[in-house]
This record gives C-alpha cells, structure tokens and sequence, in this order.
C-alpha cells in the first residue's frame, strides 16, 4: 500500500516544488536518456504503405543494374523477397518495406565500391544509401523508404561472440568491426530471413565455396571449410541461429539447423573432396530430405519483370 502510494505522492511533492518549466525541462531529458537506452524508438512504425506492382518491377530493375543475373546475389535476395510475407507479419513488421529491402540488401556487394574486403564489410552502409535513392526516386515516403534504408544498414552478421566456439561470429571476426543493431521490426524482419537463409544446406554450400575459391582464406580441406574447420559453414549456421531476433525466425532456425546438421554429418569427405561433389551430394540431400515447410517455397526464376 506503501509503495503504491509512493509514487504518486512524490509526483505531487514534485510538481508542489518545481516550476512549469523547470517540469518540461526534466520530461525532455528524460524522454531523451528513454530514447538513448532504446526504450522508445524514435522513428514511428511505418504506415500500412504498401508497393504496387509497377514499383517491385522498379525495384527489382534497380537491383539486377548491380548484380549478375542468376548469380548468387541475384537469387539469394529473390529468395528472401519470397520468404519475408510469414515472417514479417508474425513480427507486426511492415512486409512491402521489408521486400524493398530484401531486394536490395545485398545490391551493392558486386559493384560497390572499395577493395573486395572493403567492399563486402561495407555494403550495409552502400546498400542503405541505394536503397534510399531507390525508394526516393519512385516516390515512397519518407518513413518507408527511411526503415527501408535503415533495415539494410542494420542487416550485417551474424556479429558478437560464439560461446560455443570460444570465438567471434563470422562478421565480427572477418571484418573487425562494429555494426549498427536491427532497430525497427522491419529490421529484424530482414535480418532474420538472410540468417535463416545462410543455415540452409545451400548456405552451407556457398560458405564452404567462398571459402575455397577466395584468396582472402588461407587453403583448407573442403572437410575444414564445410564441418570442421575454426571458420567452417557449420559455425557460421551455428552463429546464425545463435542471433535470430524473431519469435517465428527462432523456431524455424532450430528446424534448419536440424536439417543442415544432417546433411553435414552424413558427408563422407573420402568420397567428397571437391566444390562440385559438395554440390551433387547437397542437391541429392535437398531431393530426398526437402526444406523444412517453415521456409516459404521460392518460385523458380523467370526472365520476367517482377521478383
Ligand atoms: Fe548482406
């Protein structure tokens, strides 16, 4: 009862003492230290503005200027343009503004500028700067195309510690640098899907590749590179699932990883020795074990002009 009364007593002993004005200054600064801690977003969710057919053609024309058709860039945002619509409506997040970004989240990692490392640790940073103009060029408001933008900024990891290898997560480590956090929903929307992309068998397969075909890794046995190696695939599925920030993105990130671990464990390495068998062994997986249903299926790719 005490306790109850505490409060509103000290407000009234609060408003007795302090002036109109000197009250408003310390509602600013507090408001201020809520927005600081992130206890209130500043930037409001944004409306229920949706994309019309003609702006994902626009979008979509944006994105293939800067990568190669077909290409991994190409399809992995397809896909996660494909995968948003379950996962951004289980988060309340805008799903039109989290499209937007999957198409273009990754646009600038072939064209963009600098040194490749350069180039790959930056492209949240460039692909938010084309998003804007993007979004801004075919007349999207200012909260879309801003939470747009932002979600790609904030799209880079999976960064921070893995406790389990004793070692940082793959951004951190490869980078050595900071990224700015997913804030909005849309954000986290967005982060979630790329993740759960990269845990997929075929994520596996793009890892252990990049790995030894890259002349920034050091040369590795394939088995290094997919399964047991300090940086292999495997640890970079297991960082991924470890930063998932959605409900619905969690529990479809467990049955991934069941999946992929599966097909990981089951490799014979004796038989496997090269990228191509790796690829003939993931398609004969992938045949007779399909995806788990919580990924939505991606239609194939047609030379048409929508996603
Ligand atoms: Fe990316």
């Amino acid at each position: 009862m005490m306790r109850k009364l505490a409060l509103p007593v000290l407000a009234a002993v609060a408003r007795a003492l302090l002036g109109r004005r000197t009250r408003r200054a310390i509602a600013l600064v507090m408001g201020g230290l809520l927005v600081a801690l992130g206890y209130v977003a500043l930037r409001p969710a944004p409306p229920g503005e949706k994309l019309t057919p003609k702006e994902r053609e626009r979008i979509y024309a944006a994105l293939l200027k800067h990568v190669e058709r077909g290409g991994p860039n190409h399809l992995h945002s397809r896909r996660l343009y494909h995968y948003a619509p379950p996962f951004a409506e289980a988060a309340g997040a805008n799903v039109h503004v989290v499209q937007a970004a999957a198409l273009l989240h990754d646009a600038t990692k072939e064209d963009g500028k600098g040194e490749p490392k350069e180039k790959f640790c930056t492209h949240g940073e460039q692909g938010a700067d084309l998003t804007k103009a993007v979004l801004s060029e075919i007349g999207k408001s200012e909260t879309f195309t801003e939470t747009a933008s932002e979600a790609v900024r904030e799209h880079m990891g999976p960064c921070g510690f893995n406790w389990s290898y004793l070692s940082r997560r793959f951004m951190s480590k490869f980078c050595d640098r900071k990224f700015p956090k997913p804030s909005s929903a849309e954000a986290k929307v967005l982060y979630d899907i790329d993740m759960l992309d990269l845990m997929t068998v075929d994520g596996v397969v793009k890892v252990a590749e990049l790995r030894q075909k890259n002349p920034e890794f050091e040369k590795e046995p394939l088995e290094a590179s997919v399964r047991s190696g300090p940086d292999s695939a495997w640890k970079s599925v297991v960082d991924a699932k470890q930063t998932l920030l959605t409900e619905k993105a969690k529990s479809c990130g467990a049955a991934l990883a069941e999946h992929t671990k599966t097909f990981v464990d089951g490799l014979d390495f004796a038989k496997v020795t090269d990228v191509p068998a790796l690829k003939q062994a993931a398609a004969a997986y992938l045949v007779a074990s399909p995806l788990p249903s919580c990924l939505p299926v991606v239609p194939p790719l047609t030379d048409g002009p929508s996603p």
